[in-house]
Order: C-alpha cells, then structure tokens, then sequence
C-alpha cells in the first residue's frame, strides 16, 4: 500500500490526539485514534462482565475470551463520535477508568492482534495520522513519518486535568499524576508491542511548545519527506 501515513506515538496525555487530530484536518487524511480501540475492549468487557484485573487475566482462556470480545465488538465511528454496539459511548471512553482499564486489556496479546485489522482498515486515501503507541512500531511500521512526542509528566497531568474538567469529569491532579505514571509503567514494560520509539522516529517534547508550534514542526518534517 502506499497510502501515506504519519504515525505519533507517545506516552499518555502527551499530546497526540490533539495534534493527530489537527494534523489530519490540516492534511485532509484520515484519522486513527488506536487508544480509542483499546479503551473500547475495556468498556465491552466491563459491560459483559469480563474481569480485567492482573489476576484475571493471567488464566489463559480469559485473555483468550477478550481477544474473541475484540473481535466481535460492533465499532461504528461516525464523525467525531464512537459507537459500540450502536450504543454511542464518546463521553464514556474518556474517563480515567477506561484509560485504565485500557492499559489492562491491552497487554493481551490477544487483543492487539483482534484489533490488528481494524486499524489497517483506516489506511484510506488520501493518506492518514496515527496516534497512538505502537504505530511506527507495529502497525504501520512502513510509515512515511513517525514521529515520537514526548511531554514532562508535571506539564502531562496538568493538561490532561484540563481537559478532564472541561469535559465535566471530577480530577484531582495528583491523583493524574501517580494514575499516569503507572500507565506509562505498564505501557512501557508490557512484553508484546511496548511504547516506545520506532528507531526511524523523530522525538519531539512539546512540554514548552504550543499546539500550533508542534505541528508547524511536524508539518515541516512531513514537506521533508515528500
Ligand atoms: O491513548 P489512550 O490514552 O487513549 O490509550 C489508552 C490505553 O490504550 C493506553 O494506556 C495503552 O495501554 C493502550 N494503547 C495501546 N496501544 C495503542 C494505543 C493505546 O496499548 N496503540
């Protein structure tokens, strides 16, 4: 295939979706939100009744019945709103519960592969922006740009408090800040597709960068390679 794709991955509340997302509209690609997927397997299992916890899913046929849950989830997204089994569950998929419950579930390898497919089908023309965590890594490891965005995690917490509270959630940000820590922990350490960068990616902290300074970067990257 060679439909264009640029990848951003990066640990939680980096700033990816916010700049995939501006990217894309920039562009006029595609969007993929891979988190989204994950915390969509979160929210299926919660609601069959599918413990997600460590012990849980240490005993093999559960990690087997939430690769099969993956698999048969109805996902619809239509504009900027996700749907599960018809059920429109946006707002849900943004509490800090199911970003947890997300980094559970997605260290079943199980899991990742179900879902494989799903974002290969996004690679639609004219192109599209990736976010995520192993984008450049495994999904679409023959990426045009990837690129690996990095923030310190005081300037994460803060943001991702920000964007909590406007949403109407309730957020203490030291409680932010050890839930994101230990996200980035597992994420990182995880055997099967970890976060972290492709050897191709280019970094970019953005801790001291404004939106429009990050993408001016990025798009200046993406000009180099086309
Ligand atoms: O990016 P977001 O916070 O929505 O991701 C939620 C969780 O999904 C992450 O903490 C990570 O464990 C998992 N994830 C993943 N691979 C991706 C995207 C997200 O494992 N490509």
């Amino acid at each position: 295939a060679n439909i264009p794709v640029i990848c951003i991955d990066g640990p939680t509340a980096s700033g990816k979706g916010t700049l995939a997302a501006a990217l894309a509209h920039r562009l006029g690609y595609h969007l993929l939100d891979s988190g989204a997927l994950y915390r969509l397997v979160g929210l299926a299992a919660e609601r069959a009744g599918l413990a997600t916890d460590e012990t849980a899913l240490k005993a093999e046929n559960q990690a087997d019945r939430l690769g099969e849950l993956a698999s048969s989830m109805q996902v619809r997204f239509t504009g900027d709103h996700i749907l599960l089994n018809e059920e429109d569950v946006t707002e849900l998929l943004r509490s800090e519960s199911a970003g947890m419950a997300a980094s559970r579930v997605s260290a079943v390898p199980q899991v990742r592969s179900a879902l494989l497919g799903l974002q290969h089908d996004f690679r639609q023309l004219p192109g599209l922006v990736a976010d995520g965590r192993d984008m450049g890594t495994v999904v679409f490891p023959d990426a045009a740009l990837k690129v690996f965005l990095t923030a310190s995690a005081s300037q994460r917490a803060q943001r991702r408090h920000k964007q909590l509270i406007s949403k109407g959630f309730a957020a203490n940000i030291d409680d932010l800040l050890a839930d994101l820590i230990r996200r980035d922990e597992r994420d990182s350490s995880r055997s099967h597709a970890p976060l972290r960068p492709a050897e191709d990616a280019l970094q970019l902290d953005n801790s001291g960068l404004s939106i429009e300074q990050s993408i001016d970067q990025m798009l200046i990257w993406w000009q180099d390679k086309t």
